[in-house]
Order: structure tokens, then C-alpha cells, then sequence
């Protein structure tokens, strides 16, 4: 039974059926159009629509049909309805008869699907947001374990400067927090209020919008009623926070992948995240990471595909805007999946101590910064003088194939007379990170210093 039968005199076809229907995906409204359905009883009850007995049977109906659609879960999809507010009026009618008829009084499945979907979105958000700090407190847990751990720190993928370990755990931290932020920032504007905007110009019943949205705990009426029911940009907003975060997420992925290869060697991944080759036995893969990585292009697939459905839409509902639930219900699925996979991979992960520090030493010419920082400080050279200096240390450790570090007091001399023995004690990684004692710098104590914070502002409990 369709919702809009009058009008027509024949029936669409099956393909055209199966093209236009959106029950398929749409059935994860259910929740929301329902509690929906109950706000808006209500809200022409008191407009003089329902009388009181009216509006208790059918929120009584509304109800049983909440417990059968969650009995039914995923199985709802695929009951022929052409869409869930189809599906939820029909079973209503078979309930209490033509009472059910009355509820879609002043209202539009246009004001109606994008209530439906902000409802989604809000507690979509929640949830991903409660994923994001999960990750966040797995990593700050990672960062207390492995304290004190030195490794390389990169740009360019190239050797650059020691850094702790826990400072890279704080990195992603950080990113996840902002992610964090970001998410509660888009709350303020998915939890808008559209019912009452009717299918384009506002419903024609005296309803109290403002009192409606103060009901169902949402931050505002809409103010236009064409916008209400003809943008998307929620979702669209939504979406980007997706991308944002899963992008972080493919970068800290990215980064492991590397770090658990041979020819790293700085983590292990634990056998309950990894999988094997068919045919390489000794095969030992990053595939919870690899997926992570690649989740990140799905959902950016979803917002770019959003995108484009909306850019040449004319105000003010076109059917067009039905592809913006698929996009989003994929990447809050994939986002959700990605968070959970995080705290198991990090909580799991070994740090293989040892051949952090060897990569963080390596030929010395890592701590050719301290060398140049010696300079500075020593003797007073302008940096730019010792950075030379260094360089030709660097030439001197390529060219003999002896470390930096290695170097003798004798060859140090040759380079610059201000060399005395006491650069030793400058170049080794532990010296390295515990000059950078500056708010944000990867100094031991710092770096103790944030993980204390983030580990109480998370609620982690440090051992
Ligand atoms: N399934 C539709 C959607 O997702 C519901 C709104 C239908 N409105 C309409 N005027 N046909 O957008």
C-alpha cells in the first residue's frame, strides 16, 4: 500500500518499485520515526487534531510497534513497505484502524525523514564520539606503559631527531581529541528540529514547534521552513567529522604498519589482530591496520558522494536526497568499526625497546642537531655556522663509516677546536629528548606531564 494512492490510476512497475524503494536501508529510522510519530501525536493533539483518548491509543500502538520493529531488527528491510514512515503508518492502521490515518495530519515525509535522520545522526555521534575516546584512552594507557622508550622521530620518512615513543602515542591522541571536539561542535547543528516544516512551506495546524523541540530534547526549531526540509548540510557535516577522524585513524595505521615491517622492527603486532598467507608460511600480516587504512577512503568516498547529490538540487525536497542515508550509515558503521579495532590492536601491541634505541642512534648522524646545539651553547656559534660544522661531523661519520657518536675526541677537533669531549655526553637519544623540555617538546617529563593529564581528563587509570 502505497501513501500516495489517490492520485493514480496505474500501478509502478516492479523495477521501478525496487529502484525507488528505500525500506532496504531506511529500516535504521525505525527508532526515531517512531518516537517521532509519538512527539507529533501529541503535538496536534494539543492543536485540537487528536482528542486525548485519540493521541493514548495511538501512542500505546506506536509503542507495540517499537518492540516489533526491534524484534524484527535488519528483517524489517525486507518487508516490500516503500519506505520505513510506509512501513510504521501501515502496521499503525492495522493496529487501531483508521485512527492511524490521522497521525500524518500537517505533516510530510519530507519534514518527517529529515527529523528521522537527525535523531539518527545525534545518537550516531554519541556513540562514534564514545569510539574516538576509547581510542584515545588506549593510547595514553600504550604511551604509560612504554615510557621511556626512545625512537626515531621522522620527516620525510627520513631519520630526523629522537623522540619518545610516548610522545607518538600522544600525537594521535591529540588528533583524536580534536575529532572529539569536533563531533560535539556538529551536535549543536544536527540536533535541529525540521517537524512542522510540513512537505515544503510549513504545516497548516497550529503547532507549537518551539515546545515540540523543547520534547524531544533537540537544541532548536528550524527557522525556514524550505531549508529544514532541503538541506542535508548535517549530514554532509557529519560526514567530514567521519573523514577527519578515520583520516587520523589511517595515519596512526600507516605509521604501525611501518613500524611492525622487518625492516623496522619497532612493534609487534599480537596474533589476534593479524592474519597469515595461504602460501608464505612465515607470513604474519597487519590487516586490522591495513583495513583501518583503507576504511578512511570509504568514508571519504561517502561525504564526496553526498556532496555531489547536493550541490545542483533546487529548494526544496527532491528524491535525490534520499542517497544521503546510504553514505551515512556506511561510514558510521565503518567509523565505529575502525574505533573498536583500536583499543585491541594498541592494548595488544609490543614495544620492542631495544630496536627503538638502535634506530634511534643508528650511525649517530640522528643527533647531528645536538652536535650543532652544542656549538650554540658551548661556544656560541650562530647556528647557522654550526649547523655546517655538524654537517661536515655528518661527511666525516659517511665517509669513514664511523658513528657520529663514535667519533674520536682527536677527529672532533679536526672539525672545530670548540669540540671538546664533553659533546659525548650531547649525543645520545636519552640527551636528545630530554633538551626538548619545552610545553610540547618530547622531554621526559613532559611528555609525563601530559600523559597524567590526558589520562585524567580520559578517566584512565594509570598502573
Ligand atoms: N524515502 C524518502 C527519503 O529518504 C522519504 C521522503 C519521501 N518524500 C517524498 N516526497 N517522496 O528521502
Amino acid at each position: 500500500m502505497a501513501l500516495w494512492g489517490g492520485r493514480f490510476e496505474g500501478q509502478a512497475s516492479p523495477l521501478f518499485k525496487r529502484f525507488n524503494d528505500s525500506l532496504r536501508f531506511d529500516w535504521r529510522l525505525v527508532r526515531a520515526d517512531i518516537l517521532g510519530s509519538k512527539f507529533w501525536a501529541a503535538a496536534i493533539q494539543r492543536a485540537g487534531v487528536l482528542t486525548a483518548d485519540e493521541l493514548a491509543r495511538l501512542t500505546a500502538a506506536l509503542d507495540e510497534l517499537d518492540a516489533e520493529a526491534q524484534k524484527l531488527g535488519p528483517a524489517l528491510g525486507e518487508q516490500g513497505d516503500e519506505d520505513v514512515h510506509s512501513w510504521v503508518e501501515r502496521n499503525l492502521i492495522a493496529k487501531v484502524g483508521d485512527l492511524g490515518k490521522k497521525l500524518h495530519t500537517g505533516r510530510s515525509r519530507n519534514d518527517q525523514v529529515c527529523t528521522d535522520l537527525r535523531i539518527y545522526t545525534v545518537d550516531a555521534i554519541i556513540d562514534l564520539k564514545e569510539g574516538v575516546r576509547a581510542a584515545q584512552r588506549s593510547l595514553v594507557g600504550l604511551a604509560h606503559r612504554e615510557r621511556g622508550v626512545v625512537m626515531p622521530g621522522y620527516t620525510h620518512l627520513q631519520r630526523g631527531q629522537p623522540i619518545l615513543f610516548s610522545h607518538w602515542c600522544l600525537a594521535y591522541a591529540e588528533m583524536l581529541d580534536r575529532d572529539a571536539a569536533r563531533f560535539d561542535d556538529a551536535l549543536r547543528r544536527v540536533a535541529l528540529l525540521p517537524l512542522g516544516s510540513g512537505a515544503l512551506a510549513g504545516t497548516a495546524y497550529p503547532v507549537d514547534r518551539e515546545r515540540l523541540c523543547r520534547e524531544m530534547g533537540l537544541v532548536a526549531a528550524s527557522r525556514n521552513s524550505l531549508d529544514a526540509v532541503g538541506d542535508r548540510d548535517f549530514v554532509f557535516e557529519t560526514l567530514a567529522c567521519c573523514a577527519m577522524a578515520s583520516i587520523h585513524l589511517s595515519r596512526l595505521a600507516e605509521d604501525l604498519i611501518l613500524y611492525c615491517s622487518s625492516e623496522f622492527g619497532f612493534v609487534t603486532l599480537d596474533d589476534s589482530v593479524s592474519s597469515g598467507s595461504s602460501l608464505m608460511p612465515q607470513k604474519k600480516n597487519p590487516d586490522s591496520l591495513e583495513l583501518t587504512r583503507a576504511k578512511s577512503g570509504r568514508i571519504m568516498g561517502a561525504l564526496v558522494a553526498l556532496a555531489t547529490v547536493m550541490k545542483g538540487l533546487p529548494l526544496a525536497y527532491n528524491k535525490d536526497l534520499q542517497e544521503d542515508k546510504e553514505p551515512l550509515f556506511d561510514a558510521v558503521e565503518h567509523l565505529g568499526l575502525t574505533l573498536a579495532m583500536l583499543p585491541p590492536v594498541l592494548d595488544t601491541l609490543k614495544v620492542n625497546r631495544d630496536a627503538c634505541r638502535a634506530a634511534a642512534l643508528g650511525d649517530g648522524t640522528i643527533l647531528a642537531t645536538e652536535l650543532a646545539d652544542y656549538l650554540v651553547s658551548k661556544a656560541g656559534v650562530p647556528f647557522r655556522e654550526a649547523h655546517d660544522i655538524a654537517g661536515r661531523a655528518v661527511r666525516l661519520t659517511l665517509s669513514t663509516g664511523t658513528p657520529l657518536h663514535k667519533l674520536s675526541a682527536e677527529q672532533f677537533r679536526s672539525i672545530d677546536p670548540r669540540i671538546g669531549p664533553d659533546v659525548f655526553a650531547a649525543l645520545t637519544p636519552e640527551a636528545a629528548v630530554a633538551k626538548r623540555d619545552v610545553l610540547g617538546g618530547t622531554a621526559p617529563d613532559r611528555v609525563e606531564k601530559q600523559i597524567a593529564d590526558a589520562a585524567q581528563r580520559l578517566g584512565v587509570k594509570l598502573a
